[in-house]
């Protein structure tokens, strides 16, 4: 052979095996259980996921306490032969916790020229053809007024009336009213609406607690926007993490998340500042964080204020620190007594009598902030008081092993710590084996927050702000490389969930990006990122098996469902050109057919309000599947290959 020949068969070579990666898969060696709980959910108030979100009522500032100043989303209605004005008034409370109401003092109306007030919604109320709405208030009416009142969703421009109906009288004492609003057939989708409560003769009057309602997720009173559950439900999330996040803790002690106010008739929850720059109804409290995880069939992880808020203020463990771990005491009283319990009888109270399963508690979060150093002090005097009374809960510590040693939890041993990695969509991609070498003897992993961003960061920055609000395939598949990561170590890596989880799109309304489901007030759409999370989660087995890919560009997860016998391979192909893959699967006998589920799309392709399933996975069916056999990724890809057994 000439030494020319000979270098062109050494080439030949390489670039055959170059070009042909081999995963192989020893499909009976089963090395450790996929965790039950993997995939789930986070979830805090930020970027509006409840008020403006998950949460259907449809009034902004339906209680009058958002600006201590004017009536913000409430404005005057009035034509030239009427007129009124209206003030927030601290006098005529309805109740302690709602301490403010509207006062309406009309000068001048009558029934040809009405006068009253118009709430503009959460960007617009939203108007569907067909629909009955839950129209309620409370109201007191002065001695020189009786009524009726018109309640009536009316487009912006006022031409077009979508619903009305009417109170025919007011009391002179605070009572509530409800009334249903019918909406006609035929009428084309808009959010150009707001909700008007007029008057027809002068007087005063003074409204609280003014809500509507469209039809809600099981039509369930104070629910949720049933768009937005179904794509929730979808994700098959196995567990919940709430209230947060940065919303447990508040900017201050005295603005976190004081569960015990988020409890009761939402005419009695004052709702609160939260630290995303908006305040919180509340409306979407406790009893309701609680009935969306049964929703979704989801358990909850409950994360407790731990004394520690984003402002730097923490609270001295020891005896300062004793109402705080009361009040947690109190809150698992709250999701797992019996009603025969003070707080399970409240529960009961809120409508769920029977209590809810619960097995993790998250002390705090991101507790390595605190300067003070006094997270190691304080989690122990949780865990301590925790399992005294609840011996079965796990807890986990805020700070984990990314963290340094100084910030960690020392004088107890944590269940879990939970790890947060906000990342570039490089350094996912960079870091394939980032779990694969953890140590095994320590506390197990929670991964509480994590997302891939394409680009800039921080996410809250004035350049994120002008990205779109959710990612793009080149962090879905940052993402969906990241998940292999953790599902192949899922004997350590108990939990997972993507941070954040919603975004209300509109103008103003968002903190933070990326987020993995964006909406607005008509519409709503799963980003990449949200169906890569969809894919692995509609796709878990419950065992690891041995595998090994002799290739670095490549990524890959590979499980089995021990009940059918199915093989899950997850691959992700982030190169910009087809991948062809052999697979070596030994020590099985396969079906001849599979099916293949593949998420492809150029790195700058996205889904959005407009093009809401620009970016959506595709199944098909995979044959001539033998213990070995090629598969070719496409270009940008995500690829889940379900291979039954004979
Ligand atoms: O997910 C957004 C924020 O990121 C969370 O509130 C906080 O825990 C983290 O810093």
């Amino acid at each position: 052979m000439t030494k020319t020949l000979l270098i062109l068969v050494i080439c030949a070579f390489t670039l055959t095996s170059v070009a042909q990666p081999t995963l192989t898969i020893e499909a009976d060696k089963p090395i450790a259980p996929v965790s039950p709980t993997l995939y789930g959910l986070m979830t805090e108030e930020i970027n509006h996921s409840y008020d403006g979100g998950l949460y259907a009522e449809l009034v902004q500032n339906r209680a009058f306490l958002d600006d201590a100043q004017t009536p913000v989303h409430w404005s005057v209605v009035q034509d030239a032969n009427s007129s009124t004005t209206i003030s927030l008034d601290t006098n005529q409370p309805l109740n302690d916790q709602l301490s403010t109401s509207l006062r309406l003092d009309v000068g001048a109306a009558s029934k040809l020229h009405s006068a009253g007030v118009a709430n503009s919604g959460y960007w617009g109320i939203p108007v569907f053809p067909s629909t009955r709405y839950h129209a309620s208030f409370y109201a007191r009416a002065a001695a020189n007024f009786s009524g009726p009142v018109t309640v009536s969703i009316v487009s912006d421009d006022g031409a077009t009336v979508y619903a009305r109906a009417r109170v025919p009288e007011l009391s002179a004492d605070w009572k509530l009213y409800e009334l249903t609003l019918k909406t006609r057939g035929g009428i084309k989708p808009t959010a150009k609406a707001r909700l008007i409560l007029t008057v027809q003769q002068p007087g005063t009057v003074w409204f609280s607690l003014v809500s509507l309602f469209p039809p809600t997720w099981k039509n369930q009173p104070n629910g949720f926007r049933k768009d937005l559950m179904q794509m929730l439900v979808n994700m098959h999330p196995k567990f919940l993490r709430f209230p947060g996040g940065n919303f447990v803790e508040g900017d201050t002690v005295a603005t976190r998340f004081n569960w015990e106010e988020t409890v009761g008739p939402v005419s009695e929850r004052p709702g609160h500042r939260g630290p995303w720059g908006y305040r919180s109804t509340d409306g979407f409290g406790l009893p309701e964080f609680l009935k969306w995880c049964e929703d979704m069939g989801a358990e909850p992880v409950l994360a407790v204020y731990a004394g520690y808020s984003l402002g730097g203020s923490h609270v001295q463990p020891g005896p300062d620190l004793d109402p705080f771990v009361q009040d947690a005491l109190d809150e698992i009283e709250y999701v797992t007594s019996p009603t025969t319990t003070k707080w399970g009888a409240q529960r009961a109270a809120d409508g769920h009598p029977r209590p809810y399963p619960l097995r993790y508690v998250e002390i705090g979060n991101e507790d390595w902030f605190d300067r003070s150093g006094s997270y190691d002090a304080r989690f122990a005097q949780f865990y301590q008081a925790i399992k005294a009374k609840y011996p079965q809960l796990k807890c986990i510590s805020t700070v984990g092993n990314e963290q340094p040693a100084e910030k960690r939890v020392h004088s107890v041993q944590p269940d879990l710590v939970d790890e947060h990695y906000y990342r570039s969509a490089h350094t996912f991609l960079a870091d394939p084996a980032h779990f694969d070498n953890y140590d095994r003897h320590g506390p197990q992993i929670f991964v509480g927050e994590w997302a891939a961003h394409e680009t800039s960061f921080p996410p809250w920055d004035a350049k994120s702000r002008k990205l779109p609000p959710t990612p793009n395939m080149t962090a879905a598949l940052a993402d969906a490389a990241w998940m292999t990561g953790m599902e192949r170590n899922s004997d350590l890596i108990k939990m997972q969930c993507y941070a954040p989880l919603l975004v209300n799109v509109n103008p103003g309304a968002r903190q933070w990006r990326p987020n993995l489901i964006g909406y607005d007030t008509l519409h709503s759409f799963g980003s990449p990122s949200y169906y890569a999370i969809s894919m692995f989660s509609g796709n878990v087995g419950d065992e690891i098996l041995k595998a090994t890919l002799d290739d670095p560009t490549l990524f890959y997860s590979v499980t089995r469902d021990s009940q059918s016998g199915a093989i899950l391979i997850k691959l992700v192909n982030s190169q910009p050109s087809p991948q062809t893959l052999k697979l070596d699967i030994q020590g099985v006998r396969l079906k001849h057919s599979g099916t293949a589920t593949t998420l492809a799309a150029a790195p700058d392709a996205t889904n959005s309000i407009d093009d809401p399933t620009n970016v959506v996975p595709v199944v098909s069916k995979v044959t001539g599947i033998k213990p070995a056999f090629t598969d070719t990724l496409p270009a940008d890809s995500i690829t889940i290959l379900r291979l039954p057994v004979r």
